[in-house]
């Protein structure tokens, strides 16, 4: 299993949100958070307004996933939020070691 935890534009999340669903992805979870990538210190244009800040508002998306599920979540996801401009996102993927279903007790995949 993958964690998949995809840092985008908050415009971007519905989109993503929507896509997961389509593929089939059966839980995910969400936080608001702030953050910078290369251009901590420069402007970025965010909702039409250039703004001169050392963090922005970002979506963090978490889903964790069968390994084969991975390449075709990262082609889904970057299908709808490249625009080419700075700020696009960022995507990590991390090994999961096991998961649990409380409910019932199942393990690893099954638990997804
Ligand atoms: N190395 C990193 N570690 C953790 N979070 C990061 C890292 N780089 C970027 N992020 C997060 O991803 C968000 C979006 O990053 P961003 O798309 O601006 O990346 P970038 O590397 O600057 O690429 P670009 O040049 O396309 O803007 C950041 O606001 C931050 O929340
Ligand atoms: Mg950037």
């Amino acid at each position: 299993m993958k964690k998949v935890e995809i840092i985008i534009r908050p415009a971007s999340f519905e989109r993503v949100k929507d896509t997961l669903a389509n593929l089939g992805i059966h839980g995910m979870n969400y936080t608001e958070i702030r953050g910078f990538g290369r251009q901590r210190g420069h402007t970025e244009v965010y909702r039409g307004t250039t703004m001169h800040v050392d963090t922005l508002p970002k979506v963090k998306v978490e889903v964790v996933v069968h390994d084969e599920a991975v390449e075709k979540v990262l082609d889904a996801v970057i299908a709808v939020t490249r625009s080419g401009q700075v700020g696009d996102g960022k995507i990590f993927i991390t090994d999961v070691i096991d998961a649990v279903r409380i409910r019932t007790g199942d393990r690893g995949n099954d638990a997804l």
